[in-house]
């Protein structure tokens, strides 16, 4: 997975904002990570790669399930989580199909463009932690 990959699908928060938020806000707990853009807030599908991240960041391990899964398989293993019924995307999150698409499509957004995201999980007023974390 690399870093300007998506990690939360429903949030469509990407693997080097996470980064960024680890190196900026120095979070504690996986379930930190919540506050970046509301990542693993919603289908929970990203919550186990939320916490490789984590340690990741936290211990500079390896995490090869991390680094060897491609940008494809990822949103494929989501989909199935999705149509099997293990998470409920938010209304507003989009497929991983549609997300994939719209990825293809886009330029680089500032938000996104390694500045780190606490500034914008502030604007946003996200708050919650995710569960399960
Ligand atoms: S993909 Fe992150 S909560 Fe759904």
């Amino acid at each position: 997975m690399h870093l300007d990959d998506t990690v939360c699908y429903c949030f469509h928060v990407t693997r080097r904002k996470l980064m960024n938020f680890c190196r900026l806000r120095r979070p504690r707990v996986p379930s930190l990570l919540s506050e970046c853009g509301g990542a693993g807030t919603g289908c929970g599908w990203c919550v186990p790669f939320l916490k490789m991240i984590f340690r990741h960041w936290q211990s500079g391990e390896c995490v090869p399930e991390l680094e060897e899964i491609s940008a494809q398989e990822y949103a494929r293993r989501r989909s199935d989580y999705i149509r099997s019924g293990h998470g409920k995307p938010p209304p507003s999150a989009k497929s991983s199909a549609e997300q994939k698409s719209l990825d293809g499509l886009s330029v680089q957004r500032s938000d996104d463009a390694g500045a780190g995201c606490g500034t914008d999980a502030d604007s946003k007023g996200t708050s919650s932690s995710a569960s399960g974390i």
